[in-house]
């Protein structure tokens, strides 16, 4: 007889009080880590995200020019959103989803999370205040690009651990595979952002990333990464939340393969043909998704606002609008409002919008069964998040292509 067998036979069993207390206590460790998670997700979309963003904006209409201001700080402003608040949310999430993270199973521990999440943002907050402040930029770049890559694959080896089921031949979903390109895609930009900034550093006489690059790299970060997320919950929620249709999996299956088609054509900067590609692959998801489709059941708006469904269709609404002024900026002369806007309807109007929705959804619960504070908040959050993006977007092209000047005053 072996050690662990020895072990096992010494080992009192548990009673159901005792099994019951250790479930709950881990499920309280668990909340409050995603509560870590969420909570610095949300200070970064405020403060240095949608705070800088709104005083580059100013700056930019104030002065009727993208140019005016430093790729610096625009620069600092992505980073923030797409990294601090997106990646924090992902992170956080999908933690508090790992199965083995809540039977506590010796093979991980809830303080490596802890510690991948503190690594995190503090690798996010050095890039904000060495774009903002260029105090030692040659120095911080490196190293927070190094410990949000070093953060992300300590959380990667926590994910890939995860087996789907105790028993039998473990399958898939196809909402995981949609997650598993999504956390590619994360991979793939935190590789070039490690590089560009380790060549920055040694090369540059400035820490933003050139122009050319910078478009390339967001169109990983945006359509490889936090757009395949979004697809990915939408396939695990959307038929729960709004009763729709149980997704059309080979679709989802051929809208993804689309996409990586087009993040590859964006890498190599052949931009008209990735567009295309995203209008394709766009509509592919929203036809597998069956967003619009007729649902098969009420939605489920208890403890949400009745809205709600509206708000989650209008973000689909935003991903098209996204995608089509994508191809207008890549057949423009004059694109560089054109791509604002679409990046906007994007980031703001479609993931922001999903974001607010079924975070508000679902956060409560995840961090310790609670109930949302006021629905009409919510109502007030997603009406004005659809009014701004709205002024937003129809603003930036309008004045930059110079059909409304009136547009510039409305913009910020
Ligand atoms: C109140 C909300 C926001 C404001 C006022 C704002 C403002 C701006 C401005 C002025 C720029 C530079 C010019 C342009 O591209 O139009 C910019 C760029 C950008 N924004 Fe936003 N933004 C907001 C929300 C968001 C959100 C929610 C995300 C992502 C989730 C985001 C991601 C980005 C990215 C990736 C860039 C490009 C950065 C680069 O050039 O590297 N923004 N934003």
């Amino acid at each position: 007889m072996n050690r662990t067998q020895v072990q096992a036979i010494a080992r009192e069993p548990e009673t159901p009080e005792e099994i019951f207390a250790r479930t709950s206590a881990r499920e309280v460790q668990l909340s409050h880590l995603l509560i870590f998670f969420i909570s610095g997700g949300l200070l970064f979309m405020l403060l240095p995200g949608t705070f800088l963003g709104v005083w580059n904006l100013i700056s930019i209409s104030g002065r009727r020019a993208a140019d005016s201001i430093s790729p610096s700080w625009i620069q600092a402003h992505g980073h923030a959103q797409v990294l601090g608040w997106i990646g924090s949310f992902i992170l956080g999430i999908g933690y508090y989803s790992i199965p083995k993270l809540r039977r506590g199973s010796q093979t991980f521990a809830v303080g490596s999370a802890w510690f991948a999440g503190t690594l995190w943002m503090t690798g996010v907050l050095l890039r904000w205040f060495a774009n903002v402040y260029l105090w030692q930029w040659r120095v911080l770049l490196p190293v927070s690009a190094t410990f949000e890559l070093a953060a992300f694959l300590m959380f990667f080896r926590a994910v890939s651990q995860h087996k789907p089921q105790d028993s039998g031949k473990p399958k898939l979903e196809t909402w995981i595979f949609v997650a598993i390109a999504g956390t590619i895609g994360l991979l793939v930009t935190l590789l070039l952002n490690l590089g560009a900034c380790v060549w920055l550093s040694l090369r540059s006489s400035s820490p933003a990333f050139p122009q050319a690059f910078d478009q390339r790299f967001l169109i990983v970060a945006a359509w490889g990464f936090m757009v395949f997320f979004v697809w990915g919950f939408s396939a695990k929620w959307l038929p729960v939340f709004l009763g729709t249709r149980d997704p059309d999996n080979r679709l989802l299956g051929i809208a993804v393969a689309f996409q990586v088609v087009a993040v590859g054509f964006g890498l190599a900067g052949i931009l008209r043909t990735a567009t295309a590609l995203l209008v394709v692959s766009s509509l592919l998801a929203i036809l597998a998704l069956q967003v619009f489709s007729r649902p098969k059941q009420a939605a489920k708006t208890k403890g949400v606002h009745i809205s709600f469904p509206v708000f989650v269709r209008s973000a689909y609404v935003w991903l098209m609008i996204a995608v089509l002024l994508g191809v207008w900026a890549a057949n423009a002369t004059n694109p560089s409002g054109l791509w604002g806007a679409s990046r906007h309807a994007l980031t703001v109007g479609f993931v922001a919008m999903m974001v607010f929705c079924v975070g508000q959804r679902v956060l409560p619960a995840f961090s310790g069964m609670r109930l949302l504070f006021s629905s009409k908040l919510m109502f007030a959050g997603l009406l004005l998040l659809t009014v701004g993006c709205a002024l937003r977007v129809s603003g930036e092209v309008l004045a930059y292509q110079e059909i409304v000047a009136a547009a510039w005053t409305w913009l910020p």
